[in-house]
């Protein structure tokens, strides 16, 4: 869809809304599509394809970089969140994307963290992840209803490999009649099977070693479903067991339902198995659809 933008030229980097959306204006105003890719950057393969898939989607592409301090907790790596400004932008340039916003605090949060309206989905945002990280998914989806609302792209893409952060944005935009089509794109993989994440640099050599385990183990249940068998409760008992033998420290390992993250039924149509799992430093999360 993209004919007139050139690959290898940086792109044009915005830090005010206002700026942001005097470019948007002139895009819609030539009729031209916009899709969005919001990131908190230290862009690797993974935050690629899904830019890829924007383009393929759109005719403009709009990346955020943005480390949303809301959706960090006390105590959490804030402050330590690998931030390469240089390297994504050169990134960004030889994709050939449009725009980079990356927002300043002061523009996103004006009156303080504290006192900024909150988006909050009842159940989805406490379970999983969201049990353990309190206040985690109500930031996201505060400032991902924010990214949109500036700007207000057609389409917005994010991985499948934060299948709960998806799930709830989903639920956000059908919930406030967002005037947006959320896109899921599949997981990048390192060829050992690691999902790639921002965080894997947290891992030391041996244990960059041992990390692909996860994955190995929500195959193993994810075959094993598929095989018939449908006792849930032994499957991730076995699994956290295995993990915890090789030095994980799991937060969880579940069998849910794709759609709504609830609990497996007999007439589920379609699962995932979710897991998160500390090890050293590094907490990796993954999901695998049944
Ligand atoms: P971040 O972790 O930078 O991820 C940005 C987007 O990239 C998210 O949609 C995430 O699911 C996707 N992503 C990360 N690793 C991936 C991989 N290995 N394969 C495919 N997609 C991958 O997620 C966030 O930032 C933030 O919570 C954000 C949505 C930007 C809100 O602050």
């Amino acid at each position: 869809m993209r004919a007139d933008s050139t690959a290898g030229a940086a792109p044009a980097s915005v830090a005010h809304i206002d700026d942001l959306q005097r470019v948007l204006d002139d895009w819609r105003r030539q009729g031209r599509s916009i899709g969005f890719v919001p990131t908190m950057g230290n862009l690797h393969n993974g935050h690629m394809s899904l830019i890829e898939l924007a383009q393929r989607s759109a005719d403009r592409t709009v990346v955020s970089i943005y480390v949303n301090p809301l959706q960090f907790g006390m105590g959490e790596d804030f402050a330590g969140y690998p931030r390469t400004p240089d390297e994504d932008c050169a990134l960004l340039a030889g994709a050939g994307v449009d725009v980079l916003f990356s927002p300043l605090t002061e523009e996103i949060y004006p009156l303080g963290q504290a006192r900024i309206t909150r988006i909050d989905v009842p159940e989805l945002s406490g379970i999983l992840c969201g049990a353990v990280r309190p206040g985690h998914f109500v930031g996201v989806a505060t400032v991902v209803t924010k990214l949109l609302n500036i700007v207000r792209p057609d389409i917005a893409v994010f991985g499948e490999k934060d299948f709960q952060q998806l799930t709830i944005v989903r639920r956000v935009v059908k919930d406030l009649c967002m005037p947006v089509t959320i896109i899921g794109a599949p997981t990048g993989r390192e060829p050992d099977g690691l999902a790639m994440s921002s965080r894997n640099r947290y891992l030391s050599a041996a244990e960059r070693r041992l990390a692909p385990v996860l994955y190995a183990r929500l195959i193993e249940v994810r075959d094993a479903i598929r095989a018939g068998d449908r006792d849930y409760p032994t499957l991730q008992g076995s699994a956290l067991h295995a993990l915890r033998a090789r030095g994980f420290r799991p937060d969880y390992f579940e069998v849910r339902e794709a759609g709504g993250l609830e609990p497996p039924r007999a007439n589920s149509a379609e699962l995932v198995v979710l897991a998160a799992a500390w090890l050293g430093r590094a907490r990796l999360i993954d999901n695998v659809r049944v």
